[in-house]
């Protein structure tokens, strides 16, 4: 392999108990949610997304977000982000005491209407008043771009259009653009020309990459990106996850995945594996089945420490 230049620290963003259980069919009772979101903290994970706050018609999975931001034990070095798509959702965080949001836009016009039933400029629009709220009240802000590298309805997307997007989003005052690969069609070379890009319209430094695993492509993607200076990566734990809006969309690349190539890299993050694998059991074991992702299936299958501490329990 050519030698590669890679970030000496990654940040971790954790979206398992946002983008993960939104998505799933069972309910997932209220306790349950805040039990993961404990374990996750205490794993070491600095960013861990807690919730949205939408339309219950239109995502039932996420309706008790107050709840759960009431519920759980926050740490100092821990941010806990709730999605919102427009002012009431802004004000009904504000009540529920998040300190942090995302906004999250489409880069293909037929996902925007599906996903948040508005067109892209309208979307930026209702971001950009939520993005001045949130100013007015010390509210971090990130922003999501789904689609990215392909969208269910429109097929291709072209680059230009996600750069497009990332620039208006920096602009209104996102701190930190993520970008979706929300149905998981991207592979290597197509995302670094995305990359490429978009970093010519907004610092690389302010990218995040997340990148859904459905074709099982998002590592590989992942370290064709590491280079080009992007150190900051979604992930979810357990692989949960998905997206109601895209068909297909199976989960975000897992956390214990992610981590486990890192630290092969000697790439510093913060997060315990043992800890994480922890967290993942947990909510494999409420939800029924085992762990989706590889990582966490070879460590149980080799009698890992975590699992014995599991079966203890
Ligand atoms: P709409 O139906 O066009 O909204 O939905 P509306 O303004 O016409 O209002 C309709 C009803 O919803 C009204 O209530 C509003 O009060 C209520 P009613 O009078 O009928 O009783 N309403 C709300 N209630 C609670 N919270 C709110 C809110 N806003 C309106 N914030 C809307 C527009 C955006 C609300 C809707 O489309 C929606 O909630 N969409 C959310 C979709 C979603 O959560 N998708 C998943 C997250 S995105 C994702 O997963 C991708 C990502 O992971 C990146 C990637 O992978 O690509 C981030
Ligand atoms: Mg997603």
């Amino acid at each position: 392999m050519a030698k590669m230049t890679l970030p000496a620290h990654i940040k971790l963003v954790e979206v398992g108990p946002r983008d993960g259980l939104q998505n799933e069919s069972q309910s997932v009772p209220t306790h349950i949610k805040i039990e993961l979101i404990d374990r996750l903290t205490a794993a070491g994970l600095p960013v861990i997304e807690a919730g949205s706050f939408v339309s219950p018609k239109w995502v039932p999975q996420l309706q008790d977000t107050a709840e759960v931001l009431a519920g759980i034990q926050r740490s100092a070095d821990v941010r806990y982000p709730v999605l919102v798509p427009n002012m009431k959702g802004f004000e009904h965080a504000l009540a529920a005491g998040a300190r942090e949001i995302a906004v999250f836009g489409a880069a293909s016009e037929t996902f925007s209407r599906k996903n948040i039933d508005c067109s892209i400029d309208e979307s930026l629009k209702r971001f950009g008043a939520v993005c001045d709220a949130a100013r007015n009240n010390n509210i971090a802000v990130r922003g999501y771009i789904s689609c990215v590298l392909g969208c269910p309805y429109e097929g291709d997307i072209a680059p230009a259009v996600v750069a497009r997007v990332a620039e208006r989003l920096q602009e209104m005052g996102c701190y930190e653009i993520s970008l979706g690969d929300t149905i998981g069609v991207g592979t290597p070379a197509k995302t670094q020309a995305l990359v490429e890009t978009v970093a010519e319209r907004v610092p690389v430094e302010v990218l995040a990459a997340h990148f859904h695993d459905t074709y099982g492509q998002a590592l590989a993607n992942l370290i064709t990106v590491l280079p080009l200076g992007i150190a900051t990566i979604d992930c979810s734990v357990s692989g949960l996850g998905g997206c109601p809006y895209a068909d297909g969309a199976t989960g975000n690349v897992a956390t214990e995945d992610v981590l486990y190539m890192l630290n092969g890299l000697g790439i510093d993050t913060g997060v315990d594996m043992d800890a994480l694998l922890d967290a993942s059991c947990f909510i494999a074991d409420a939800l029924h089945r085992k762990p989706a992702s590889k990582v966490a299936r070879a460590l149980l299958q080799s009698g890992h420490e975590s699992h014995t501490r599991e079966l203890r329990r």
